[in-house]
């Protein structure tokens, strides 16, 4: 391994390693830029395990110029696994798998505009979520991913040892429940508050990362509001200054969209964060989610 600005990364993601595309690391801690694909393609199995590989690397992967129908985004997300219905999110009424990230430009809220892992909550939380710009602002609606490797391994040993055994409440009551704000008449997320959304899952706080063996936090803002056992007061300071570290400048990357791109995130392994400065404009992309598996310490 070598390090460069703070992020552990081993010789193939320089590209030395990849035959059938560059893979350009983005940032510092995550994020790599891929060329050579055509996600409209029908991509043999060679071109998907590298994809996975690269995913896996460097967290979030980034596409630019892509062109693809519904149904070829939606083939694309199928080559990694089942898809994800959103449970308290409607899709669109053609593509149900497909949720439409969309503000317009009288909009005050967006969808996501807080540090979260999508649908954490569920009892086998997503593998990851695919992102395609259609309209983007001119300017503002960037999206920031961080890196929860990095953001673990800073940790002293004496508290990595506190809170590895910890086990954390993960719920969509917050956003999504009876006392949640009511965003029915929003462009893009049409959910009311409802009582479907109170229940509870126990992840553990530190997880072993399925395909890389390494551990991470497993936290997810507004989605994870107390420990196992404890009440929301006692476990705050912990949960908070886990959340403030696993989303730390240093170990994060920030997009800057132009229409026809593509990002493709481990949401096992990173948070992400929607910018909501651009009233006035429009905003519209498309998210697939694919399955995952349940956490593991
Ligand atoms: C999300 O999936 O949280 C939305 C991300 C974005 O619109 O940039």
């Amino acid at each position: 391994m070598v390090v460069i600005a703070g992020r552990r990364i081993s010789p193939q993601n320089l590209g030395a390693e990849y035959k059938r595309f560059t893979v350009t690391p983005y940032a510092g801690a995550l994020g790599a830029v891929i060329e050579g694909v055509d996600l409209s393609q029908d991509l043999d199995e060679e071109m998907i395990a590298e994809i996975r590989r690269a995913l896996i690397e460097n967290l979030v992967i980034f596409f630019r110029g892509q062109d693809m129908t519904p149904e070829q985004h939606l083939a694309f997300a199928r080559k990694f696994g089942t898809l994800n219905q959103h449970d308290q999110v409607k899709g669109m009424d053609d593509y149900p798998d497909i949720i439409e990230v969309r503000q317009e430009p009288t909009d005050t809220r967006n969808f996501g505009g807080a540090w979260h892992g999508d649908v954490t909550y569920l009892p086998e939380p997503p593998l990851g979520s695919i992102l395609y710009a259609k309209e983007v602002p001119p300017v503002g609606g960037d999206t920031l991913w961080s890196n929860l490797y990095l953001a673990y391994e800073d940790l002293s040993p004496g508290y990595r040892a506190m809170i590895d055994p910890l086990t954390v409440i993960h719920t969509p009551a917050i956003i999504y429940g009876e006392k949640s704000m009511d965003w029915s008449k929003d462009s893009s997320v049409k959910s009311a508050p409802t009582k479907a959304a109170h229940y509870e899952v126990e992840h553990p706080l530190v997880r072993t990362h399925p395909e890389s063996g390494r551990k991470l936090f497993y936290v997810s803002g507004a989605y994870t509001p107390r420990f196992k056992d404890q009440t929301e007061e006692e476990s705050g300071p912990i949960i908070d200054y886990v959340m403030y570290q696993a989303t730390r400048e240093p170990f994060t990357c920030r997009w800057r969209w132009q229409a026809g791109d593509v990002a493709f995130w481990d949401n096992r392994a990173c948070l992400h964060y929607a910018l909501n400065d651009y009233y006035g404009h429009r905003r519209i992309m498309h998210r697939v989610t694919i399955n995952g598996e349940r956490p593991v310490p």
